[in-house]
């Protein structure tokens, strides 16, 4: 499993902290910048990662802008991402076990490190449930319909 992480200059010192956080656990992630605390457009990031992260359905994707808003905004757009602006670590489970995200997306001027570090384990860490019902409701997201 590769972590593709990317951020906009309001997500960027959080993002250094992850990617540290994760490499340290012995993660392998790549990172699609931004590389500075200067501005630049996060649906250009967004889309880099999702990119990225499609490239293999074991891949998992974080986005950080200063609000979560504008990257769930453009991942949600990609066709085969199912993006989840998380806050809590509950939703982080949730969010990969009913919805099977494959992008964990967050807020670096809304949420604290430490908070960001225990979201990120929760969604790294729990695995799609596999129930028919969250499969047929995936199916929709994805435009198959509800028999995919
Ligand atoms: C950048 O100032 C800010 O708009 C961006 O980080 C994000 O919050 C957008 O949704």
């Amino acid at each position: 499993m590769r972590i593709i992480i990317g951020a906009d200059h309001g997500g960027f010192e959080l993002k250094e902290s992850l990617k540290k956080y994760l490499e340290d656990k012995g993660l392998t992630v790549e990172d699609k910048g931004c590389y500075s605390k200067d501005s630049v457009d996060y649906p250009q990031i967004a889309q880099d990662v999702c990119k990225a992260t499609l490239e293999a359905k074991e891949n998992l994707g974080i986005l950080i802008c200063g609000t979560g808003i504008g990257m769930s905004m453009m991942a949600n757009k990609i066709k085969g991402i199912r993006a989840g602006l998380c806050h809590t670590e509950i939703e982080a489970k949730l969010t990969r076990e009913h919805n099977d995200a494959n992008v964990l997306v967050m807020g670096g001027r809304i949420i604290g490190a430490e908070l960001a570090k225990s979201i990120t384990d929760a969604f790294v860490s729990t695995p799609f449930s596999n129930a028919e019902r969250h499969e047929r409701r995936i199916c929709v997201i994805n435009g198959s319909g509800s028999e995919c």
